[in-house]
């Protein structure tokens, strides 16, 4: 039995109307550093993605496909699938929520819920909807007239949807969240929320006409209406547990210690989702990780605008463990970060070619052209237990995972700077003791800087790890150098 606390971490389901962009690969590796960290520090982990079908821009994207939506569904999951296997990313489950098995008789045990709480009430709905955000709003939440998102003006609509209760939880919603029941990370995204809160929630619309979405979730004894967008997609958190089904999951990992979002999927995660759970009678999520955006050229990245990253430039280009150091080291987590692929071939020269690249290639180069023997190497849970690594741990419970990024660097830097202060390339010649002895202490270090780097960067720790164990050089640069 393992004592060790659980840690169950879930990435946004992503809409599947188009394949993923860099945006969405920097959310997912986000996940991914946390997940790995937790697994090497033996936690039982568990590591929720997925793909949000029951859409209506999967209907128009199938549409102008030409293609059912199945098969249009079919094509682009593999492909997200396929992005992550490119970089490395270690989810246990990826839910489709358009698979039946899989998701519905969760969606449908909640609904349920909620109808039993007495939080769900038929009613006209009146107002304003962005097909974008899926999402309703009101005036007062517009921006000269525009969704706040997507600047663009929403369609007036008017039927007949189920509503759902929301404005009854606002103030217990507050509550936790002021409490940190709910923590909500930055503060600057707790406050705005709590901002928002003051306002007060209006109820919200949980239903749309089957029309809109003819391959949504059918409402419990109301087939003429499916369930709406977000009502769907928030349960994907519990239904890929089994929640209505056998559960088993569920009571293993329910709650969730974090939801990794962006800052534009805020308001569904820190209002409607907690309010679903509470009318449900479930626990909160402990955590909600909320990041910025990655921005082109300055600006939010469009397809109109013409400024959007496919990771696969990247990717190609550099190695998908390069992807993923830039989005642990460079981009700040909370707030938005332009990415350019001048920045990106500098930043990749200076850490990974001449950085870790190089101070591996120099050390292992001494260690086995001065003969000498392999030295003793520690477990990975032996090198965690470290004093010196307190802080590297203290971030990753405070999810800061760019500083304990940060710190693994700075590891590097002291490294080279050690070679370059006591040059025991000069040193072998005239106190070849001491030499060993410094050259030995370096292969320590970087035996286990890889262990600090493998929740960054996986297959660069792997690698380095077996040039030790194998007492040889690297067969090839771990990062060659880009001019
Ligand atoms: N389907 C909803 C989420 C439902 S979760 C129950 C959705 N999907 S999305 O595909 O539009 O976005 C998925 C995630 O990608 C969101 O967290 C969003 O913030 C993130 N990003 C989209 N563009 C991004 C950037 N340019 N940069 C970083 N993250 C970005 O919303």
């Amino acid at each position: 039995m393992n004592h060790k606390k659980k840690f169950y971490i879930t990435s946004p389901i992503f809409y599947p109307n188009a394949n993923l962009h860099i945006g969405h690969a920097y959310t997912m590796t986000v996940c991914d550093v946390l997940a790995r960290y937790h697994r090497l520090m033996g936690h039982p982990t568990y590591f929720l993605t997925g793909a949000d079908e029951n859409t209506g821009k999967v209907v128009k994207a199938a549409e102008e496909k030409g293609i059912t939506v199945p098969k249009f569904l079919d094509g682009i999951t593999e492909n997200f699938k396929k992005l992550f296997a490119d970089l490395d990313v270690s989810y246990d489950q990826f839910i489709r929520t358009g698979v039946k098995k899989q998701h519905w008789p969760g969606a449908v045990k909640l609904w349920n819920k909620l109808v039993e709480a007495g939080d769900i009430y038929k009613s006209t709905y009146e107002g304003l909807y962005c097909p974008q955000c899926e999402a309703f709003y009101t005036e007062k939440d517009l921006i000269d007239g525009t969704c706040p998102i997507h600047k663009i003006v929403p369609e007036k609509i008017k039927e007949e949807n189920y509503f759902f209760k929301l404005s009854k939880y606002t103030a217990k919603i507050k509550k936790a969240i002021e409490s940190n029941k709910l923590h909500i990370i930055p503060e600057t995204r707790k406050n705005e929320i709590l901002a928002l809160l003051d306002r007060g929630l209006d109820d919200v619309s949980f239903s749309r006409p089957i029309k809109n979405v003819p391959h949504g979730i059918p409402v419990p004894n109301d087939p003429q209406q499916v369930i709406y967008v977000w009502c769907d997609a928030l349960v994907n958190y519990i239904s890929a547990l089994h929640y209505g089904q056998d559960e088993e999951l569920f009571k293993e990992f329910w709650p969730a210690q974090v939801h990794v979002i962006g800052k534009d999927i805020l308001r569904f995660h820190a209002a409607i989702w907690p309010a679903m759970l509470m009318s449900a009678k479930l626990s909160l999520p402990e955590n909600l990780l909320v990041h910025g955006f990655i921005t082109s050229q300055g600006h939010k990245m469009s397809k109109s605008l013409g400024n959007v990253i496919d990771p696969y430039e990247l990717i190609n280009n550099f190695g998908k463990d390069a992807v993923r150091f830039y989005f642990a080291h460079e981009i700040p987590p909370f707030d938005d970060g332009d990415l350019t692929q001048e920045n990106f071939k500098s930043v990749y020269n200076a850490y990974l070619a001449n950085g870790i690249g190089n101070l591996v290639s120099r050390v292992m180069k001494m260690a086995t052209s001065y003969g000498l023997e392999q030295v003793s190497l520690a477990t990975d849970e032996e090198i965690l237990k470290l004093k010196e690594y307190k802080v590297y741990h203290a971030y990753f419970k405070d999810f800061e995972f760019t500083k304990a990024a940060h710190l693994v660097w700075e590891k590097i830097t002291q490294a080279d700077k050690k070679i370059q202060e006591t040059e025991p390339f000069k040193l072998i010649k005239t106190d070849r003791e001491k030499a060993v002895r410094i050259i030995e202490e370096l292969v320590t270090e970087i035996w286990s800087i890889a262990t600090l780097l493998k929740p960054f960067v996986p297959e660069t720790a792997e690698k380095i790890k077996e040039t030790i164990k194998k007492w040889q050089m690297p067969e090839a640069p771990l990062f060659a150098r880009k001019d």
